[in-house]
Parts: C-alpha cells; structure tokens; sequence
C-alpha cells in the first residue's frame, strides 16, 4: 500500500567527493535516507519508468537501507530494481551492471574505506546513466531539495528477500536480484590475458591478497583462486563483514596491516595486494616493496601493451592534481594526452566519455579506465599480474626500471586531522590570499617558481572548478594543500608533497620529505593556527 510520509528536512545532505558519508548514528535519524533518496528522485523529475541498480559493500545498516529503498522506488513509480543478492555489489560492479541494463542510475551503499558498524560510517554513492557520479551543477540541486523536502513516497510491504537469484515483485515494480560477481569477472576477463596469469599462478608465483573482511572477497576468491589458480587461501580476511571484523578497510600501509606484515617478512609472497571496503582502491606490494599509487598508475599507464584490451592503443591518461606528476612524464614519452583534474573521480568521467584519456588515477590508491565510470581495484591488481606474467620481472624489478627511465617522484601526504570547519576554512583562504607574495621566495633549500589556486576548465561541458592551492618550487618539488570532501569529523587538511630525483631512488622517503614537510606548515601556517606540531596521519 502506497504511502505517503511527511517529514522534515535536514541540513547536512551535501554531497562530498564521493556522495554522502556520515556517521551510521546520523544516519539512523528518522527518515534521513529516505529525505536524500526522495531528494534525489525529485531532481531526476520522478523515477516512473526508470531501471536502477543498488546494492552495497555489506557494512551496518545496508540492509535496512536496502530495504527502505526498494519500497520508496516502488512507491515512487520505477519499473525495475537490479540488486546485488544480499545486497552486496561493488562499486566497479556496479557501475558495470548499470552501463550493460543502460538502466537510469544506481545506489551503492558505502562509506568506501571508512570503518563500518554502528559506531562506524554509512554512506551513499549515486551514479547517473553514464555510470559515475552526477555534476557538481546535479549535486547541489539534491542539496537544494534536501533542505526544502517535505514528504516521500513508500510502501507499506514486508521486506524483500534478497537472498535468491531471480525476479521478483514489490508493487508494480520489478526486483532482479543477480549474482554480481559474474559479471564482474567476465568483465575482466574480456580485458586481461587470463591464460598468461594462469600460467604464472602454475609456475609458482606466490599472491596474497588481503579483503579486510569487505565486498571484495568472494570476488577475489572466484577470480584469483578459481579462476587462475592461485593457492587456496590466497585471499584473506574473504567473508564480507557488517564492522569488517573491526578493520579500518582502507587498503594502505597502516590499516592493511596484517598483510603488509606478510609482505615484509623473510617468507614474503611475491605479490601483496588489497582493496578497500567497496573494491575500487588498491594496494600494490613487492616482496618488502611498496609501490606508491601514483607510481602505480605511472607504471601501468607504460605497460599498457601488454595487456590485449589496450594493446591497440590508449587514447590519454589523466591525474588528480594532488597525485604525483610521475605519470606525466610517461604521457609525454608516449605521446598521448595528459589531463589534471580536481579530486573525484567525476571528474575523469568527462574525459573518458569524449574518448580523451583511457586510464586515470588518484594517489589515494584508486586507480581504473574507461571500461567503467569508477576505480576498481582487482583491475589495477590484475594489471600488475598481467605485466608480470608477460614480463617474468618482479614488482620491484618493474617500479625500479620505471624510475631508471623515468626519475622518481618521492611523495607523501600528510593529514591533520579533526580540525574545527570554520579555522579550516579560514587557513585556506588566508593561504590563498598570501599565494601571490610567496613568488621568489626562499624557504630553506626551496625557492618557490610558482604558487596559485588550482582551477580546472573542464574540455568537456566548460565547467570550472577551483579545487585546492598549489606551490611550485624552481627544483621541481610541488606542495598541494586542499581540503577533504569526505571526512566524517570535524575538517581534515591534506598537504600533498612531492620531490624528483633523478639518481638515488633508495632514499628514505620521510627523511627526505621532512624538510618540505616543514616548509609546508611554515607557508600554510599550520603549526600556529591548528596547534599540530606535525600531522597525524602520513600516506
Ligand atoms: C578522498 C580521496 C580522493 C577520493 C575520495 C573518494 O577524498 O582523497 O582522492 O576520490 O576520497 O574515494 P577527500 O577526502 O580527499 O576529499
Ligand atoms: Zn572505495
């Protein structure tokens, strides 16, 4: 029975770079996924009619969320539902399924790689027909709605079992429940050399990778162990979890820990790799080798022959403007396009649309092409198998060739977490204000060439977007401050550093970050304003 709630609006429905993201208490507030849901039918101008995908990566309060939104999309008229069976889908999949139904749009219930639970994060992701996430121009029509809703459409009906294969009705509407590992894996078997992986897998080359109790593991298991025969037992932490058994699934050298330990013990595998909670960020390790992300899509962009999907040729590459530039300069060799966006992944979406670039990444351990709208995680893993399989080198052996040819970036980010909104805001601005006057000067052993706002004109629909302040040093270092769109608490200021070298690529990485490190809080102030001698986290 169709019906009608009224409800009140809350304030805080902004979406960040990468849609809401709250704590799961905010969300459990009476109606408060049902007002973002509902704000977002009505932009689209109602759903009758429509096909979605939903689904999530399994943590705390996907399936009550589930559930309310199978009911408000029945109530609100939409013709069919696909859903992941029990709810799970990853954020690649996803994206996938939604290009192959050409369905209107989809839900992917995360928070990413925040931790889960009640005491953790929920959060929603929704992506247009294009399989990424709406405009900027879209998102603050949501917003607008979400402050002025004032009722939304469900249904009085008992939940939806979602845990068989098939279709089923809810109402007039349509439910198709799918397998959704399937698809992602025919997906990247139409893309990676499966034989030759296969074929190392047989000759012993030694793999782990570490699910962190999140969506990715029974797709790992199928693709890694079954598939290609790695060992049994290859995957860890492979039963997707509501907390994640008390992880933090974000796949980097602190929280993937259990793994990294593997990887830096005398009996290391020859391959570490993680995801995180929803599967489209990545973590690639050699045997006691790390390879940084923006390396990574650097690396990757360099081998694309030796995987068939690309062999032909790739169109461009694009990078966050905070990543690493390691990957310009193999754009250059190449000869293809070379594209710096804001932070999110929208923002390549464009570039790949028009046939632009074909890779792109993020130094936040996402990295992916244009066979979907999203990062993907074991798609950047298989890459890296792909290359080895074809090669015979090591992860090391690869990253170290990669630097002879190329230089190498030393890069770091430093986060100072948890600070008060309004002095967050205010240090930006102040910083932004002092960019001209820091022209010329010397700070220590770096003379600053250049400093200003980062603005992106987008070649695409003419859009510009001003996304954190740049420091350019005369000896090819660069600091980039910017805010973060998807913290949960409080403001975090990220400050990415970065220093070439073209020589000694066994420096220590910290040690040699430390001085720009300090020239970063000098010129943003940091120290004085936040309190915080240093940072509190370093990526
Ligand atoms: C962070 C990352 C960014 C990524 C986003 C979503 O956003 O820095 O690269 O696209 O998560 O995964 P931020 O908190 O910095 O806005
Ligand atoms: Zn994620």
């Amino acid at each position: 029975m169709l019906k009608i709630v009224r409800t009140t609006p809350y304030t805080d429905q902004k979406m960040g770079t990468a849609g809401i993201r709250k704590k799961s208490t905010v969300v459990e507030q009476p109606n408060y996924i049902e007002n973002f849901v509902q704000s977002i039918f009505n932009v689209l101008g109602g759903v009758e009619g429509q096909t979605f995908v939903l689904g999530g990566d399994g943590r705390y309060y996907n399936k009550i969320a589930i559930q309310k939104i199978l009911k408000m999309a029945a109530a609100n008229g939409m013709k069919k539902i696909i859903v992941g069976q029990n709810g799970f889908i990853s954020t690649p999949t996803s994206s996938r399924v939604l290009l192959d139904n050409h369905a209107d749009g989809g839900l992917v219930l995360t928070a990413s790689h925040n931790p889960g639970g009640p005491k953790g994060d929920f959060g929603i992701k929704y992506a247009t027909k294009t399989g990424g996430q709406c405009s900027s121009a879209v998102s603050d029509k949501i917003y607008a709605e979400t402050k002025q809703i004032s009722e939304y459409k469900t249904l009085d009906a008992p939940d939806v079992d979602l845990s068989k294969i098939g279709v089923q009705k809810l109402g007039n509407m349509e439910i198709e429940v799918i397998d959704s590992v399937t698809p992602y894996v025919e997906m990247m078997r139409g893309i990676f050399d499966f034989e030759a992986i296969r074929k190392l897998f047989a000759g012993g080359f030694r793999f782990v990778f570490d699910a962190m109790n999140a969506v990715t593991g029974p797709y790992a298991q199928r693709i890694f162990e079954q598939e290609l025969g790695a060992a049994k037992g290859s995957v860890l932490n492979a039963v997707p979890m509501e907390d994640f058994g008390g992880l933090h699934p974000d796949p980097n050298l602190i929280y993937a820990k259990e793994l990294v330990d593997i990887m830096y013990s005398d009996n290391a595998p020859d391959m570490g790799a993680a995801n995180d909670g929803d599967g489209d960020r990545n973590m690639i390790l050699g045997k006691k080798f790390f390879v940084t992300p923006s390396d990574s899509l650097a690396i990757l962009t360099d081998n694309y022959k030796y995987i068939p999907a690309y062999k032909n040729g790739i169109y461009g590459v694009a990078k966050s403007a905070a990543t690493s530039t390691a990957v310009g300069r193999v754009a250059e060799a190449l000869n293809i396009g070379y594209y710096e966006v804001p932070t999110g992944w929208k923002y390549f979406c464009n570039l790949m649309d028009s046939k632009r670039i074909t890779f792109c990444g993020e130094e936040s351990f996402g990295t992916g092409s244009s066979h979907i709208r999203e990062k993907d995680g074991i798609w950047a893993i298989l890459f890296w198998l792909n290359i080895i399989a074809a090669t015979g080198k090591s992860v090391e052996e690869i990253t170290r060739e990669h630097w002879a040819k190329y230089g190498r970036s030393y890069y770091m980010r430093n986060d100072y977490d948890g600070i008060d909104v309004d002095l967050a805001n205010k240090l930006m601005a102040d910083l932004e204000a002092r960019l001209p006057s820091l022209k010329g000067k010397t700070f220590g052993q770096f003379t600053v060439s250049e400093a200003r706002p980062f603005i992106y004109n987008d070649p695409v629909d003419g859009s510009s977007t001003q996304n954190g302040l740049v420091v350019y040093f005369t000896d090819k270092s660069r600091i980039v401050y910017r805010l973060s769109g998807t913290g949960t608490n409080g403001a975090t200021l990220r400050v990415y550093l970065e220093r070439f070298e073209t020589n000694d690529f066994d420096k220590n990485m910290q040690k040699f970050l430390e001085p720009l490190a300090d020239v970063s809080r000098q010129i943003g102030e940091i120290v004085e304003r936040t309190g915080k001698a240093k940072a509190d986290v370093l990526t």
